[in-house]
């Protein structure tokens, strides 16, 4: 198996020892690459550094043109991105195809708003002092960009720092996490087909010790990090003056309401929650977690919802019939059975699941679960619903709130009052009304409040984020 190359510069490279990728099911080798070596960090960042003038100055033609492709090509090869997914990461081969999908997408809307990104005009003739006076209001790049990944993503959570870089003609250096690197490495295969100037992309496998040289780096101003809340933190303590986007954990929360009541509703309900509770072995931040039930509803919620993980096929997830797979390795998945142990030792009751074979730990339900356990209060990463009923809407939207995060909300209503209740009080960053808090359209703002971290990503978002305004006042204008 030939060791896959990253890119330094945008140029093919080899580095010092072997990173072996593993498969998280059966422990195969699945993929070898190298680390990069200190110079080849240091001339990824001086030609970040070196080109962010040439690439601010780039046509938006020229940007989209380079997102049209990489959207094109990954859509060309979905399958084999979609196997290499599966490969590295675990998750079922059915959401891998999902996370190509969303991956085309994302760089197909960041092509679309690199065409239309173009700022504002705005009037200052508002007072007479400034008459013939208007404002210029353009976007201009912060500079390079530090671009750090996490695993259960490999290519839809880099394509999302990625890409609107590109948008914006700001370069970037991207560290994909130490597991699953191989998927980043194909992207950066297809990045370096286009025609953008050398150094606007590199990919660098690092350890994750080795973050920080970056982090510290003057010459990549803004970082960009998905992945837990204490390396988000510490990266914030490292670089107080960077601009900084962090996407961080979450114990996402859905919410079945009064009125959410027929036979249908409730079925509906629980198998969007099974579903979404389980995908990628919980290996979502908007995984839902936590379920506030009105207690009216609790005991003809509770058995559907039962029922609906019951069903769900736990296995080798390059089966198309997979619905759940391992999770990234053993460790993770011996920490939630730790997790879900202590949770029962409380006194919770497991209503289905419970037992890990290996990196597989099985779709597990939780009742009776005590507020302060860590299955309730961390972010457990791993497949594992805690069911509770509440008294009433407000008793539930206060239970979503007592959390130290907050990314996203499901809430299940037909009411347009309890949606805008829920959309003023849950303090998140978004809620999804009728459906699970897992609900991500990768055009619309994403990020959280809190513990889940600050800035949005979501093209449009990003972009702005990358970006700061610079005014330009015209004088002497006749409006
Ligand atoms: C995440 O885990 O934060 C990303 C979720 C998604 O993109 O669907």
């Amino acid at each position: 198996m030939e060791p896959r190359a990253f890119y330094v510069a945008g140029r093919p490279a080899h580095g010092e020892g072997e990173l072996t990728v593993t498969h998280p099911y059966d422990g195969r080798t699945v993929g070898r690459t190298s680390w990069a070596t200190p110079d080849q960090v240091e001339a990824a960042v001086a030609a970040a550094a070196g080109v962010a003038a040439q690439a601010a100055a780039l046509p938006a033609h020229a940007r989209a043109a380079a997102l049209d492709h990489v959207s094109r090509r990954l859509a060309e090869r979905a399958d084999e991105v979609a196997e290499l997914i599966t490969a590295e990461n675990g998750k079922p081969v059915k959401w891998a195809r999902a996370e190509v999908g969303r991956a085309v997408s994302t760089f197909r809307w960041a092509a679309e708003e690199a065409r239309r990104f173009s700022g504002e005009l705005q009037r200052l003739d508002t007072d007479p002092a400034a008459n013939g006076r208007i404002a210029l209001v353009r976007r201009v790049p912060r500079g390079p960009v530090l671009g750090i990944a996490p695993f259960n993503f490999p290519l839809n959570l880099v394509a999302h720092k990625v890409a609107p870089a590109i948008a914006v003609g700001t370069p970037i250096v991207v560290k994909p996490a130490p597991a699953t690197p191989l998927t980043a490495l194909l992207l950066g295969e297809l990045l370096a087909e286009t025609d953008l100037p050398e150094g606007v992309f590199s990919v660098l496998p690092l350890p994750n010790e080795r973050a920080a040289e970056l982090v510290a780096d003057p010459r990549l101003p803004v970082v960009s990090f998905t992945g837990s809340g204490p390396v988000g933190a510490a990266i914030r303590r490292a670089a107080p003056e960077k601009h900084v986007t962090l996407e961080l954990g979450g114990n996402a929360a859905a919410v079945i309401c009064e009125d959410w009541s027929s036979d249908e509703d409730l079925t509906f309900a629980a198998h969007r929650i099974a579903t979404f509770a389980n995908y990628q072995a919980g290996q979502s931040c908007i995984a839902v977690q936590r379920v506030y039930v009105h207690e009216w509803l609790y005991d003809g919620f509770l058995p559907r919802l039962v029922a609906a993980v019951q069903a769900l096929r736990t296995g080798d997830p390059s089966s198309e019939l997979t619905d759940v797979g391992p999770l990234v390795s053993v460790e993770a998945a011996t920490r939630v059975e730790a997790w879900v142990d202590e949770a029962v030792a409380a006194g919770a009751t497991i209503e289905v699941g419970g037992r890990r074979d290996g990196a597989t730990y099985p779709p597990t339900v939780l009742s009776g679960v005590p507020a302060d356990a860590k299955v309730c209060r961390e972010e457990v990463f791993g497949p594992v619903l805690v069911v509770a009923p509440v008294a009433d809407d407000r008793a539930a939207f206060a239970a979503v709130n007592d959390s130290a995060y907050g990314l996203q909300a499901g809430v299940f209503t037909h009411r347009l009052d309890v949606a805008f209740t829920a959309s003023r009080v849950l303090e998140v960053g978004g809620v999804i009304v009728g459906d699970v808090p897992s609900y991500r359209a990768d055009q619309m703002p994403y990020g959280g409040v809190k513990g889940s971290g600050v800035g949005r990503e979501g093209l449009r978002s990003a972009m702005e984020d990358y970006t700061e305004p610079r005014v330009t006042v015209l004088t002497g204008v006749e409006l």
